[in-house]
């Protein structure tokens, strides 16, 4: 193959789970940008729509919007099925916990809900295996796909809760259920890569930094003090790594962690 035809996506299949977030729909986005007939999966039906039809007044394949829970493995089977043969999926739907009012100590272990904690598992984690279960399923008969799972630099490092404390002038502290999920998608990663071996079915994550939504100046100054580039990532920022790992350009590339967070991590 030509290296200008490196990233080029025409013709394959992408399914792309939590395609209606913030950086979910960059991700579909830069998929079809290359030529991916991109799928796109999320619980938020009317949302997801909305993102399907601003691809399509760009897209020369339509995109197909299938809304549906990653947790209900009746719903995943369906709705793969529905896609018919995926070449590609990147794992993107998660539940971030963001400051929720009136909650004493927002977050912090010593008053955290259960019931958030295991809905945090339940999405960042079982829905990943359950979508990850079915695409593998769909790719074995031709012995080929990929498979990105969107981790966090906070699968990584914990996080540094001295950059919540003043949000909206109430204390918050981001909650471990989400530094546990995302590290354990690093552990899957390399374990569902070492479960292909031999096959070209690859597997690797991509760990972004904060992006920029809407956060209060004193976050974004207080975060973007932390990262090397100084500054908090834009959405679009991912595109490129996103295109990187869902194309041949990363062909000798599996079991791998791709961070992409203007050096948050390096310090
Ligand atoms: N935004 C960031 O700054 C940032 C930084 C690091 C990592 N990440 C990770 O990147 C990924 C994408 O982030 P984002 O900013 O698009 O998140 P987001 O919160 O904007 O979107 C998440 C999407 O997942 C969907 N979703 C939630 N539960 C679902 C379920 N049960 N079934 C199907 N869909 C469900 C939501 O409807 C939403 O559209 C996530 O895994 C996130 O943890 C984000």
């Amino acid at each position: 193959m030509g290296d200008d035809r490196l990233f080029d996506l025409t013709g394959r299949h992408a399914v792309v789970t939590g395609a209606a977030g913030l950086l979910g729909r960059q991700f579909a986005d830069a998929l079809a940008a290359q030529g991916a007939t991109v799928h796109l999966l999320d619980l938020a039906a009317d949302a997801v729509e909305e993102v399907a039809a601003d691809i399509a007044t760009r897209s020369p394949v339509p995109p197909e919007w299938i809304p549906v829970d990653v947790t209900d493995e009746d719903g995943v089977c369906a709705a793969i099925e529905r896609v018919g043969r995926v070449d590609i999926l990147v794992n993107s739907a998660a539940i971030d916990p963001k400051f929720e009012p009136g909650q004493p100590r927002n977050g912090h272990l010593s008053t955290y809900p259960l019931d958030r904690w295991n809905a945090s598992l339940n999405v960042n984690l079982t829905g990943v295996f359950l979508t990850t279960r079915e695409c593998c399923r769909n790719m074995e008969p031709r012995g080929e796909g990929v498979i990105v799972n969107i981790s966090s630099t906070y699968g990584l490092v914990g996080p540094d809760q001295r950059i919540y404390v003043t949000e909206g002038g109430d204390e918050f502290f981001k909650p471990v259920d989400y530094s546990v999920t995302k590290a354990g998608l690093l552990g899957f990663t390399r374990a569902v890569a070492a479960m292909y071996r031999g096959t070209g079915i690859r597997v690797n994550a991509l760990s972004p930094g904060g992006a920029h939504n809407g956060q209060d100046e004193e976050f974004v100054r207080n975060y973007s003090a932390r990262t090397i580039l100084d500054r908090m990532a834009q959405p679009s920022d991912y595109r490129g790594a996103i295109v990187f790992l869902c194309s041949d350009a990363s062909r000798y590339m599996t079991g791998a962690n791709l961070v992409v967070d203007g050096g948050w991590t390096a310090l």
